[in-house]
Order: structure tokens, then C-alpha cells, then sequence
């Protein structure tokens, strides 16, 4: 079954209720509103001009267990978010970053899950003290800096979910919270959100045994399968236009696709079926050097890292940029972006870009 209709029609209502209706909430939820209340007050009597930014990141997980051993996941490794929440803070948003428990994280993303382990960029000096090497020191410095401004002035909560049920209780529950910022409240979610899932009632509450036989095995000896059904994921992202998000706020999601045939006319699909502003749409192999920009009125603007300036990538592919471009944009947008330790980020490029559409956005409404 498909986890969406093929028609062009988004997921009813009901079926998004129904969901939720038939899904235990998270533990963590009560706890979290509680980080989210105080966040979203404190700006909005201290910086009442304070756009704010939700910022999804990151895989959502699927348990096969109630008293989880087993679960499928996917490749997302938060890097969009998090790299894309520190050029957020740098125009002056604060960020509510929703992410993958474990994914990556704003400014610590640059000294973990790297190539060089945290612990290279650290010496010990002759009397005794644990210093950062003299090679590292600046970059070290301005990342810190970063860093320390962003958590004085409580410009960044940082929730983490694991599963895609905590994923979508928690988006729906920000969402619905972030409506008395208005037109001031950008979504900009980056998650990689799984399509499928166990419903509650159908999970096995222990670990899958390999030797027993259950109700999903087929058959006996190293030859047996486990079937597993998994029922679709209903899409919120209409009902998170339609009914939860702010009214005037800016709505931008993410379409991943492999085949280049396929990237553009997705992304306008999903611009039809949810009516939201903006989709931004990646291939796999050429995520971290290029992509597209497609609107509602029929525009396809292709954000580029420039060649000299892009950096290595084990999985990427680079001869695959521009493949997947529909119209030919005679213009490209070829910007200089914010310099890290291995060429231009693309985020330092998409992010300045959102916050101008943000801008003309917001003006358009006054
Ligand atoms: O983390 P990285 O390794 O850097 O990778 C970043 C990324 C490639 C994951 C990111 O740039 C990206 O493309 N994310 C979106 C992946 C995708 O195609 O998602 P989707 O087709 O499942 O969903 C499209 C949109 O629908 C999403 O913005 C999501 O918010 C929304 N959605 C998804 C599932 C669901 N049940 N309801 C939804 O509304």
C-alpha cells in the first residue's frame, strides 16, 4: 500500500486523527511543551521582532518491538539540520531544532561523527593541561564563540525524538504551539520521516525470537523469513498547513529523491497536494552541493556550490549535478557561502536565501 494516494490528494484529516487518536503519546512530550512554553514566552516578551525557526533533522526510527531490540531506519544524518540551524542563529532566528536523538547538533557537529575523532584536535601541554592544537585554535574559537552567543541568549532548544511517532507528537504539539508568532515563525523541516510503521496494536511487545516460531515467521531452519507488515505513515504536512501551523507562517519542506527524472515534478506534486510555500528538493548523491528551489507560481532555482569551492564526499556523486534540472535557469545562483574547514557549505548559500523570501514575505502581510 502506498503511503500516500497516487492522485494528487493529500492524506484526509481523519486519517491524520486517526493516528493520533490510536497512537500513545511519548513519555517526553509534557516535559518538552513545558521547554517549548518557556522558550516561545521568553522571546516573546523579551525580542517581540524575534523570528523563530523550527528546524526538523535527522531519521525517524520504526520499532519492530514494544520493548524495542529490532527497528528500521534510514540514512539521515541530521547534517542539513544541524549545519542549516547555525546559519539560522547567524541571521539573528532563534531555533527550536527538533532532531534524531544522536544526529548531528549545531557546533558540536564539527567535532563529532567527523573523520577525526574530537580527541585529534586536542593536546596536552608540557605542565600537564589539556589544550586545543595551535592548528585548530581559531576555527575552534569561532565555533565556540558561536556557540556560547547562541545559549546566553536562549536562541537555541534542542529537542530530540528517536521514533517517528515521537517525531510527529512532537511536531504537531510545537506546531500548534508556535501560533502567537505569526508570520514570525518559519517550519523548515528537514527530517527524513519514515513512511512506514508498526500500528501499537499490531507490535510484538518482546524481542522477535529467531528460533521460536511467531505469528510472522514462514517456514523453519535457516531458510525461514520474517514477514513484517507495515502500515503507511499518513502524511501531516497538509494538516500542519491547514490547522496547526500559525497563520501567515512560512512553510518549507524537503523532497529526497535517487532517480533525477523525478526530483522536480515531485517536488511541484507536493506543492499542489499540501499548498505550502516552498519545496526544496535534493538528490541523494549531490545533497551537499546543490539544490533546487521549486515555488507555487512554477519557479525552479538551482542553488549551486560552486565547483572549485565544494567539498569531499564519500557518497556523493558529482557528475550528477544538474542532471536533474528541468528548465535550463539562465541565471544560476552562484553565491560565495560561509567558508567551514572543507569548502562551502550549501546551507551557508539556502539559508540567507529563505530568510529574504521570509522577509518579503512578512512585508507583503503588513
Ligand atoms: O540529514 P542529511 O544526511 O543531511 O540529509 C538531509 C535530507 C536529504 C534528509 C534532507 O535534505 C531531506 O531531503 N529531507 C526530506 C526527505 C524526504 O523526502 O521526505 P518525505 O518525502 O518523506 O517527506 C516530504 C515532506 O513531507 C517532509 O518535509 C516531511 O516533513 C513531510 N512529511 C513526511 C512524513 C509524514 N508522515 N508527514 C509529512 O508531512
Amino acid at each position: 500500500m502506498p503511503p500516500e494516494p497516487s492522485n494528487g490528494v493529500a492524506a484526509p484529516v481523519c486519517q491524520v486523527d486517526d493516528y493520533f487518536h490510536n497512537t500513545p503519546p511519548p513519555k517526553t512530550l509534557a516535559s518538552h511543551q513545558a521547554l517549548v512554553r518557556e522558550f516561545i514566552q521568553y522571546h516573546l516578551e523579551n525580542s517581540p521582532s524575534r523570528r523563530i525557526v523550527l528546524v526538523t533533522s535527522g531519521g525517524t526510527n520504526v520499532p519492530l518491538e514494544n520493548q524495542t531490540v529490532r527497528f528500521i531506519d534510514n540514512f539521515s544524518a541530521g547534517t542539513r539540520g544541524a549545519t542549516s540551524a547555525e546559519y539560522f542563529l547567524q541571521q539573528g532566528y532563534a531555533v527550536i531544532f527538533l532532531h534524531r536523538r544522536f544526529s548531528l547538533l549545531p557546533y558540536s557537529r564539527h567535532y563529532s561523527h567527523s573523520t577525526n575523532c574530537f580527541l585529534d584536535f586536542m593536546n596536552e601541554s608540557d605542565d600537564g593541561r589539556v589544550v586545543v592544537r595551535t592548528e585548530y585554535q581559531d576555527e575552534m574559537r569561532k565555533v565556540l564563540q558561536q556557540y556560547h552567543h547562541a545559549k546566553d541568549n536562549r536562541l537555541l532548544l534542542v529537542l530530540p525524538f528517536t521514533t517517528v511517532t515521537e517525531y510527529l507528537f512532537e511536531l504537531r504539539s510545537l506546531t500548534v504551539m508556535m501560533q502567537p508568532l505569526g508570520n514570525r515563525a518559519l517550519f523548515y523541516l528537514a527530517a527524513a520521516v519514515s513512511d512506514f510503521f508498526i500500528p501499537r496494536d499490531r507490535m510484538e511487545e518482546h524481542k522477535i525470537q529467531s528460533r521460536e516460531g511467531h505469528a510472522g515467521d514462514q517456514g523453519s531452519g535457516a531458510g525461514r523469513q520474517l514477514v513484517i507488515n507495515l502500515d503507511p505513515v499518513p502524511k501531516v504536512l497538509s494538516t500542519l498547513v491547514q490547522s496547526w501551523a500559525p497563520r501567515g507562517s512560512m512553510i518549507v519542506s524537503f523532497k529526497l529523491e535517487t532517480d533525477p527524472s523525478l526530483l522536480v515534478s515531485k517536488a511541484e506534486q507536493a506543492l499542489k497536494r499540501y499548498h505550502h510555500d516552498l519545496v526544496i528538493g535534493n538528490l541523494l548523491m549531490t545533497r551537499k552541493w546543490e539544490v533546487v528551489f521549486v515555488t507555487p507560481d512554477g519557479g525552479e532555482r538551482w542553488i549551486r556550490v560552486p565547483k572549485s569551492r565544494r567539498s569531499k564526499s564519500i557518497s556523493g556523486v558529482e557528475e550528477l549535478v544538474g542532471k536533474a534540472e528541468r528548465k535550463h535557469d539562465p541565471e544560476p545562483v552562484d553565491l560565495e557561502g560561509g567558508t567551514m574547514m572543507d569548502g562551502v557549505e550549501i546551507e551557508s548559500l539556502i539559508v540567507p536565501e529563505l530568510v529574504l523570501m521570509h522577509t518579503k514575505r512578512m512585508e507583503q502581510q503588513s
